[in-house]
This record gives structure tokens, sequence and C-alpha cells, in this order.
């Protein structure tokens, strides 16, 4: 700091010969605004009274005195000594003013230090350093099954899901990303001041979780809830191979339920008959031991008919899930072009056993010439893929949720018609949606990653790649927009690499 020449002087100046009457000080006096010759002449009038004034600030200092300067002034310089990004109160060094060192001069002796001779800093925010830590893009958090906050959560997406009820898609991204922020935080929200500075927080949600922090609940969340066209949005898109055009359609035709759609028998295709007659069933959750016999199940279809042949279980259940509401497995070949119409063979094999109650297979259409980049974002779903519905015995793990299944048929009443062809509540099996997946080796990286969700995660690593990184991601692969080139990866952490991201494990998806 001081140039070579000066710091001659001073070190001329330093002679330690005087005793230090007062050893438990150690003052440094700031250059800034004083100059070098009036430190140079204070430095030695204080050594020449006993006191201890060293040349250079380190951690031993005790007072730091200056003249015309600002506490915050002082402060500022002092960070950039340390390094230190304020906020840091453990450190009890006092900023004074030049009075408190020219008053000890007059006493002989250091004079207690009083407010007037003490420099005011104002205090920093008190900034979260988790919040400081949270990045805007889902894909650059972690984020763990269980978390803090599923009251604001929970509450935030009702919103998402009536949103999207409604086809305002951008409304209910903005209420998931909010969400999915919360479920990020390693802590309980319990004041408005715990999302200062986080990212993604929208004024609607933010008026939602305050309403929800200050009167335990959110009138427009409670009404939401409880309105007639959420409640029947959920029932009708609740049926499987009933999306939202179709729900709402009904909704507006005056149809509430899957018992008003055999009531007033309307045109269901062969997706929607199956989703009404197993309704029941399909809205249970799936646990993960009922996952863990289905893929046993999987697996020995998939290698009674291509040995070899690899499996993998995906979807909420790869992310940790305890429950799902379907089960998603990927199946691939190391032999490229082995998979090939590998499905076909795989439905007919459980048809045989008896196995499924469902299914409909759709073939492989990704063509990386045709499909390149331009329609890359929109190809999820062009792998030879099977939507279906298992029938699984009931197991002992099974066994529990068909007798709770039973109160709640019990409960709900008026199913009779829905369960004539449909099994008896004794009955010792019951339907579980199951998606199986195949994919060719050489893109089984990308399929893995897409996969595994959660969907906000999948939605966020493509706009990231998109937006931070002149990219295209899909299931099948991965683009460089200005290197015009597809990149190959193996494994989902040479994606993440490629992408400029932290790997995250899928434990950690879960956005
Ligand atoms: N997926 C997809 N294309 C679809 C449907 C789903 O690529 N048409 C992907 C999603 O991106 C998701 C994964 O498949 O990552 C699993 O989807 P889904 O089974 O709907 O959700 P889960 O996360 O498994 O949740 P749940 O436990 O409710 O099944
Ligand atoms: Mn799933
Ligand atoms: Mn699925």
């Amino acid at each position: 700091m001081i140039p070579l020449k000066r710091r001659k002087v001073s070190l001329t100046v330093s002679q330690q010969n005087d005793t230090c009457r007062f050893p438990h000080l150690s003052i440094f006096i700031l250059e800034r605004k004083m100059g070098t010759s009036r430190r140079a002449f204070l430095t030695r009038l204080g050594r020449s009274k006993g006191f201890r004034i060293k040349e250079t600030y380190s951690s031993s200092i005790t007072h730091i005195v200056s003249e015309n300067n600002s506490g915050d002034e002082v402060q500022a310089w002092l960070d950039n000594q340390t390094g230190r990004d304020t906020n840091d109160t453990s450190s009890s060094v006092c900023l004074l003013d030049i009075r408190w060192f020219t008053e000890s001069m007059e006493a002989g002796h250091p004079v207690t230090v009083q407010d007037r001779h003490t420099l005011q800093v104002k205090p920093k925010p008190n900034i979260d350093p988790n919040a400081m830590l949270m990045k805007s893009y889902a894909c650059q958090r972690r984020t763990p099954l269980k978390h803090h906050n599923s009251f604001l959560t929970d509450a935030l997406e009702i919103l998402a899901q009536n949103a999207e009820y409604n086809d305002n898609e951008g409304r209910s991204v903005a209420f998931r990303r909010a969400a999915s922020v919360l479920k990020a935080l390693p802590h309980r929200v319990k004041s408005m001041e715990d999302l200062r500075s986080l990212p993604c927080l929208g004024e609607h949600s933010q008026r939602v979780i305050k309403e929800i922090l200050e009167d335990g609940s959110s009138r427009e969340v409670e009404s939401t809830r409880r309105s007639e066209q959420y409640q029947a949005m959920k029932a009708l898109t609740g049926i499987f191979g009933v999306g939202v055009r179709t729900a709402d359609r009904w909704f507006r035709e005056g149809l509430r339920s899957p018992d008003d759609l055999i009531r007033t028998g309307q045109q269901l295709n062969r997706a929607q008959q199956a989703g009404v007659q197993y309704y029941d069933d399909l809205q249970k959750p799936v646990t993960k031991a009922e996952a863990d016999v289905i893929s046993d199940i999987v697996e020995k279809a998939v290698h009674a008919v291509l040995p070899g042949a690899e499996i993998q279980l995906m979807g909420g259940f790869r992310r940790g899930k305890e429950v799902g509401h379907d089960v998603d497995f990927l199946i691939t070949h190391p032999e490229e072009g082995k998979e090939e119409g590998l499905m076909p063979k795989i439905t007919n094999w459980l048809e045989e056993q008896g196995l499924l109650l469902y299914q409909k297979t759709t073939r492989n259409s990704y063509l990386e010439k045709m499909d390149g980049p331009a329609r890359a974002p929109n190809n999820m779903d062009r792998f030879e893929r099977c939507f279906s519905i298992f029938k699984l015995q009931a197991s002992a793990e099974s066994c529990t949720s068909n007798s709770t299944a039973s109160v709640q048929d019990v409960s709900t009443g008026s199913e009779t018609e829905r369960h004539s062809d449909q099994h008896s509540e004794a009955s010792d099996w019951r339907a579980v949606r199951v998606d199986l997946v195949v994919s060719p080796y050489s893109q089984f990286a990308f399929a893995t990653l897409g996969w595994t969700g959660s969907k906000l995660f999948e939605r966020e690593l493509r706009r990231w790649a998109g937006q931070e990184k002149h990219m295209s991601l899909s299931s099948h692969a991965l683009y460089d927009s200005k290197q015009n080139l597809y990149l190959r990866a193996k494994t989902e952490e040479e994606i993440f690499a490629y992408l400029g991201l932290e790997f995250i494990p899928p434990s950690e998806r879960n956005a």
C-alpha cells in the first residue's frame, strides 16, 4: 500500500525503543484521507506515550483510528483487507475517530471508548447465506424429496395445477418454479424475510406465501381447492387417457366424474375405457414394494425375449420416491440394433402370461437426420414406448393397500356399475400403470436423464441448455448449435458436464 520510499521513512519512525505501557491495545492508524506525514507524526506521538502502534494491519489489531472517514468507509476498507464479505460480527475491532486518539494522547492513557468516538457502520442486510447460494434454474440446485416447506409448496402447486386446467402454461410453470425454490431451502420459511433474494418468487406467489405465513392458509388456494371446476378437472384428468382439453370439454358439458361419463354414455377411446374401468385402482398410489414386484416381472419378460437387454427403473422411483402414480422403465441392449422391434415381443410375452390389462405401443419415430435440432424439444415421445396397465397379483405388500382400497370403495359408494365389469373388492389383484420405453444404446444416457424427471427438472434442463448454452437437449440427444454438432455421451455425468452443470444425482432432482 505504502510506496517503497515512504515505507522506508515509516520504518525509521518505527524504532520500537518506546516501551509499550498498554499491552492489551494494538492500534492501527488509517492513512486514508490523512496522508503519510500526519500518520507518521501521530505514530511517533503515540509510541512516545507508550501506545503500541502497528505499521500494517493484521488480525491482532484491536483499534483502528481514522480521520475524516465515515464508519462505512472504514468498514469497506477493512473488508477489503480481510477479504471478508462483511456481516461478520465476530470481528471485535473498534473503528474509532481521531478524537479518541487525541484525547488519549492528552490523557496519557487510552480513554474509555464512548459513543462519540465510535464510527457508525450501517448494519448490512441480514442475507441468508443459503438464499445467496440459491441458483435460479432448478437444474443448478439440489432438491431433495423430503423438504421443509410442504405447507407452502402444496398450496402453490394447487394454483399451478389450476392454471394447467385453465390451459395457462406460463402461469402454471411460474407457480411450479416458485414451489421448487422453496423445496430446495434447507429450512422452514418462517417469515417473508427468509425469502429475500430468492429467485423465481413472483409477486403472486409471494402474496400467497405471505397470507399462509400470517393466517395459516390462503383464501385463493382454499377457494380453488373447493371449486367445482378444480375438483371436476382433477377427477376427469385423473382418468388414464384423458387430457386437459378433453376434460375441459366434458366439464363444460356438465360432466364431473368418471361415473358421469358412464351414465351419459360418452364416446370413449380404448385408453379412456380402460381408464374408467380401472379408475379406483389407478387412483391408489403405487408403492415401492409394488414397483419392485413389477420390476421383477418386466425383467423376466425382457430377458425371455432378448437376453442381455438392460432394464432400468425410471421416473419418481429412481428419484427415491416411496409412492408413484405409475412405474417407469427404460430398456436397452448394449449391441445397438438388437433393441429394434423389442416392444411388441415384450408385450406379447406379458399378454400370454395374462399380466396386461391394457397396452398401447408406439414405435420409434426418432431419426437424427430429420428430427435434428429444430424439432429436438418436441421429441420426448419418439422412442418405441408402451403405455400399459398391468394386472398385479396381490403380494404380501399390496394386500394391505387392497384392504384400504375396499374401505374407500365403500365410502364413495355408487360405483356398482363401474365395478360390475371390474374385479371384486376381495380380488387378489390390482391394476397398475406401467410405462415402458426402449432406447438404442447410443441414446441411453439421454433417455435416462430424460426419463428420470422430475418434470420441472427436465423442463429446466432444456431451458438451461437453450438459453444459457445454445444447445438443444432431448431424451435422444444433445445438439450444440454453436459448433453445429451432436455431443455424444455414455453417462448422465457427461451430459451435465457438456451443459456446464454440476452433476445432480437422481435423488436430488425432485424439483
Ligand atoms: N416423460 C416424458 N414424456 C412423457 C411423459 C413423461 O418424457 N410423455 C418423462 C418425464 O419427463 C418424467 C418421466 O418421464 O421425467 C416420468 O414421468 P411420470 O411417470 O409422469 O412422472 P414421475 O416423475 O415418475 O412421477 P410419478 O411418481 O407420479 O409417476
Ligand atoms: Mn412415473
Ligand atoms: Mn410415467
